[in-house]
């Protein structure tokens, strides 16, 4: 039994385990009231910070034996995280994107998409790895396809393709690593915002009240078709000036990124105390 159980504030449960991932794990204990239910007897719904997993459906019913029940079913977890079930929900929001079994061959490609491209798998990249998805040519393609089979965080996701969008940079491209854009991490409890965050955190930037309100705009709308208990909205800002989604996760899997965890949770917890 590698995890605990805690409730914050008499109100939320929260599933943990030590994995001694920083800007994963939050000490509750810290700046909250904490208890340990009792849950032998009756089950919980609890949300995990436990990981992210392969295998959410056995995660899920794992914790049934517990009383537990994770508070996104395997059906909703799908639409959080990967980008085949969650990006027909809001196809107009982010870029376009077609995906594939096999990795696809140049005329398969060159069908749908220009050059540049940006290739990820269908729940993520390979920690951000720019030669692994910004791909420029004919030939990076055919090298991304001998490295795709070999590599361990991509060879068993569903590739997906998806046009390639020119973000407004917060430091200058070092044509190395990922060209690091205005991105930011925001995080939703039953669709209200409840934390927006700098998704790179190691750079300065920040932007206009009427920016954020254009950025929140359209995270609202995502929210609101996606329509889950914990979900994560990473927003980028286009040489356009444009807002777009970048990509969903679930709330229970996400980093904090620049997200400031105790102002996340205080606001998770007056959503529940008003909803009582
Ligand atoms: N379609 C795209 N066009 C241009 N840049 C992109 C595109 N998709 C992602 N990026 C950039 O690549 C980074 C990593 O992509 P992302 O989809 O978030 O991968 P991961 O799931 O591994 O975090 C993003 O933060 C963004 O800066
Ligand atoms: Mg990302």
């Amino acid at each position: 039994m590698d995890f605990s159980v805690t409730q914050i504030e008499n109100t939320i449960y929260v599933l943990e385990k030590r994995l001694g991932l920083p800007g994963y794990e939050y000490d509750f204990q810290k700046h909250f009231a904490c208890n340990h239910p009792l849950y032998y007897n009756g089950e919980i719904m609890a949300i995990g910070r436990i990981g992210a997993t392969n295998d959410y459906p056995k995660r899920y019913n794992d914790f049934l034996d517990y009383n537990i029940r994770l508070i996104h079913s395997p059906e909703e977890y799908l639409k959080t995280s990967f980008l085949p079930h969650w990006y027909p929900i809001i196809e107009k929001y982010t870029p376009r994107s077609i995906w594939y079994d096999t990795f696809p061959s140049l005329s398969e490609i060159e069908k749908h998409f220009d050059f540049p491209i940006f290739i990820k798998g269908e729940r993520q990249t390979n920690r951000h790895a720019r030669n692994k998805s910004i791909i420029n040519n004919p030939k990076e393609l055919e090298e991304l396809k001998i490295i795709w089979a070999n590599d361990p965080i991509l060879h068993w996701q569903k590739i997906v393709v998806r046009e390639f969008i020119s973000l407004q940079l917060v430091v200058p491209d070092n044509g190395i690593a990922m060209p690091k854009a205005i991105e930011f991490r925001t995080f939703w409890w039953k669709n209200q915002c409840v934390s927006i965050g700098n998704y790179w955190t190691a750079e300065k930037y920040q932007i206009s009240e009427s920016d954020q309100a254009a950025m929140l705009q359209i995270a609202q709308k995502t929210a609101n078709l996606i329509d889950t208990s914990f979900l994560v909205i990473d927003m980028a800002k286009t040489q356009n000036g444009d807002w777009i989604v970048i990509e969903l996760n679930d709330g229970q899997e996400a980093g904090y990124a620049g997200n400031n965890p105790f102002m996340l949770w205080t606001n998770v917890l007056n959503i529940e105390n008003k909803n009582g």
